[in-house]
């Protein structure tokens, strides 16, 4: 372990932005992270992980720690039903191709997000109608205060849609080292209700689907409508899909009465950000080098030396448009430095 000086961080956000760290180290036990949480040498530190939920609009000025804790053992395991742990820093997508390789059920929906394992219960990735929280078992993380590891299961990490108290009162407060998931073996519980699956399946020819069919499907439709972050530079959703009131959604369809929305509860609902960017007109667009992606309008790109505050401006110029338009804020989902 040593601390570099001057490190460029475009080849750790996914949205390639080429800013400077003053200082950085990449840590691959829990031990060296708590001997670099404790140097006092450092007041400021910034943690990052896959670098996939972040947007850097300027140089840092902190000691960069890179978590990249590796490993992933079985925890225990009887009948159907498999522990695993996984080490913070394991690539989100290679650990579930792993799970399926060893036939092990339940991530397959959320094949392909970038990101790794320890920073995807931060904000409860999720994707085809499965969330991170419906295979969650609990998390180590170290406090920064204390030093101490501690254990957070799924009622302690308070998860929402796209939300955990690691976004809320533990913001800043501990840092992940792993996560113990909970997968089928034999028998699995497969979720194809979501529309896209089962056109892709279809269009696979597939009738009866095994957990790698629905990775594959759930690849095929990821790669035709999102862009590849080692191709071109993002961070996936931008923003966050905004849950309105029900008054507000009829207001809404005054004026568009083909807008599409989701049922989250008895009094509100969500709306598709996608679809109120494409309809204000950004879907596409491109600035010079960034925009907004042609095939998915709730996904920034950079297409190659844009700078983040160049995209965090047209992050404002949709925000603004689409409050003028349709009186509906939406919110980054990405963390903005
Ligand atoms: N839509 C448009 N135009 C667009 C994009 C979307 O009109 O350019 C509308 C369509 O009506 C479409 C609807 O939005 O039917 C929903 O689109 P999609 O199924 O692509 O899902 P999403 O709401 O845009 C969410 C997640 C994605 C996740 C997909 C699939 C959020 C913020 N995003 O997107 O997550 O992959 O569902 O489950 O909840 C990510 O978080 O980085 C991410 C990619």
């Amino acid at each position: 372990m040593h601390i570099q000086y001057n490190i460029s961080l475009k080849e750790y956000n996914t949205f390639g932005i080429d800013v400077m760290a003053s200082h950085f180290v990449s840590v691959d036990s829990v031990s060296d992270l708590i001997s670099v949480i404790k140097q006092k040498d450092f007041p400021n530190k910034l943690i990052l992980g896959g670098g996939s939920n972040v947007l850097l609009t300027k140089n840092v000025d902190a000691l960069v720690v890179h978590i990249n804790l590796k490993g992933k053992t079985i925890v225990s395991q009887e009948d159907n039903l498999v522990l695993i742990k996984a080490e913070a820093g394991e690539n989100w997508h290679d650990f579930v191709l792993w799970c399926l390789d060893h036939d092990y059920g339940g991530l397959e929906n959320m094949s392909l997000i970038p990101g790794n394992v320890g920073t995807a219960p931060i904000q409860n990735i999720g994707a085809y109608g499965v969330e991170l929280k419906d295979h969650f078992i609990s998390c180590e993380a170290l406090n920064v205060d204390t030093l101490e590891l501690e254990s957070f299961n799924k009622t302690t990490c308070n998860f929402g849609y796209r939300n955990s108290i690691f976004k809320q009162e533990a913001k800043g407060k501990y840092i992940i080292t792993s996560v113990v998931f909970q997968l089928t073996k034999n028998t699995h519980y497969l979720r194809t209700n979501y529309g896209a699956i089962q056109s892709q399946l279809e269009l696979m020819k597939v009738k009866e689907p095994t957990i790698q069919d629905i990775s594959k499907a759930v690849i095929a439709i990821r790669e035709s409508k999102l862009p590849n972050p080692k191709e071109i530079g993002n961070s996936g959703s931008f923003f966050k899909n905004p849950v309105i009131s029900t008054e507000a959604f009829k207001a809404l369809q005054q004026n568009f009465p083909e807008a599409p929305s989701y049922r989250v509860s008895e009094h509100e609902v969500k709306v598709p950000a996608g679809w109120l960017i494409e309809k204000a007109g950004f879907k596409g667009k491109t600035f010079g080098n960034y925009g907004v992606h042609k095939n998915q309008a709730l996904v920034l790109v950079n297409y190659g030396g844009a700078e983040g505050k160049d995209l965090l401006a047209l992050s404002k110029l949709i925000q603004n448009t689409i409050y003028r338009i349709f009186n509906i804020s939406i919110e980054a989902e990405v963390n903005i430095l």
